[in-house]
């Protein structure tokens, strides 16, 4: 007891041996051990190249997230479904929910990663986004997935994120009613509950094609340029892409005169695809840039259908009346 041992051959600093102390108390097992640095060590810090390594913890037992993930998010999907704890775990790694990054799965199945995002903001208050890739790939026929009603892999993930927006929509209401009660005060933050679908696609432009055998037809067609079975919202998202502005961008529709003007991200881009278009009308968008005061540049962009106008006079001067308010970028589809 409170001897100290010179111990020597052992130690990789040069030295050649090391110090030891036996216990201080008589109950004690247990000395020290004096240990010094290791002359790479030594030379790395000497050389500033020294790393600080901190050991992180790599081992879960998932076995039961991933052995019990069949039915998670209400949806039968059994080729592949990772658990929303295993994804939420990765994403804990990444940290930062507050900054919204955003997670892309190229090969979504039935969107757990989406799942995940949505449940782990909730718990945080984050404000992650996602990006879901899925093809269409039919559902065997044999599967539980189609016998539930599903007919492809792409149907299975869009239920499956409506059903966990339903379900922290009615937690978030739950919540905000608790919290109305006297003395709690804790109201639920309010988090990005909304989600868009989009499906690869042709342009909804016609291409300029003429069959000469039947011209008049061909002719007619294009005064209509817009392809017959694409709907607006259709035409609206590919000038959003054509721009390269964001999908995500806020909408707002608005009725003016009759007809509905869509206003993109808080005016920047001023979207009216109606027919019959009227100088009024044309006057009333220009007005929406005092309302909106969209930043410069490029300011306020406007966007017609070409076909709205009767005749290039009143085109003419429908351009004229935006030049008047400050508005240069005009374009018709
Ligand atoms: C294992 S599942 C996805 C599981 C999902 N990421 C999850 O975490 O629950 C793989 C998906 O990728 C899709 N897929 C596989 N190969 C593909 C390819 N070459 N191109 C596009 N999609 C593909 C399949 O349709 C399938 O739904």
């Amino acid at each position: 007891m409170g001897c100290l041992y010179k111990v020597e051959g052992i130690g990789d600093d040069g030295l050649g041996y090391r110090y030891f102390t036996g216990p201080r108390r008589e109950d004690a097992t247990k000395g020290k051990f004096f240990s010094g640095v290791p002359t790479e060590r030594r030379r790395e810090l000497a050389a500033g190249t020294a790393k600080k390594y901190k050991p992180i913890l790599n081992f879960k037992n998932m076995s039961d997230a991933f052995g019990n993930c069949r039915h998670e998010g209400g949806v039968e999907f059994s080729s592949g479904k990772k658990p929303t704890e295993f994804l939420q775990f990765i994403l804990s790694i990444v940290g930062g929910g507050e900054y919204g990054y955003t997670v892309l799965d190229f090969f979504a199945g039935s969107c757990s990663a989406a799942h995940a995002v949505l449940d782990l903001n909730k718990q945080d208050g984050g404000n992650r986004k996602f990006i879901m890739v899925q093809l269409p790939e039919p559902c065997d026929k044999d599967s539980e997935a189609f016998k539930a009603g599903y007919k492809n892999i792409a149907d299975i993930g869009k239920e499956r994120i409506r059903r966990v927006i339903k379900k922290i929509q009615a937690e978030q209401a739950q919540a905000a009613k608790q919290a109305a009660l006297p003395g709690m005060d804790d109201k639920p933050k309010a988090l990005d509950l909304g989600f868009k679908v989009f499906k690869l696609a042709s342009s909804n432009i016609k291409t300029w094609d003429p069959d000469f055998n039947q011209l008049e037809h061909s002719l007619v067609s294009a005064t209509e340029p817009i392809k017959p079975d694409r709907s607006e919202a259709d035409v609206l998202y590919e000038i959003l892409l054509k721009y390269g502005l964001d999908l995500t961008l806020p909408t707002e529709k608005r009725e003016i005169g009759g007809k509905t003007v869509h206003i993109i991200g808080g005016g920047g881009l001023v979207v009216c695809l109606a027919k019959n278009m009227t100088l009024d009308v044309v006057e009333k968008i220009a007005a929406l840039k005092d309302e909106f005061k969209p930043e410069t540049p490029p300011g306020m962009r406007v966007v017609f259908k070409d076909a709205g106008f009767a005749g290039d006079e009143l085109k003419t001067n429908a351009v004229q009346i935006l030049k008047q308010r400050g508005i240069e970028d005009v374009r018709a589809v």
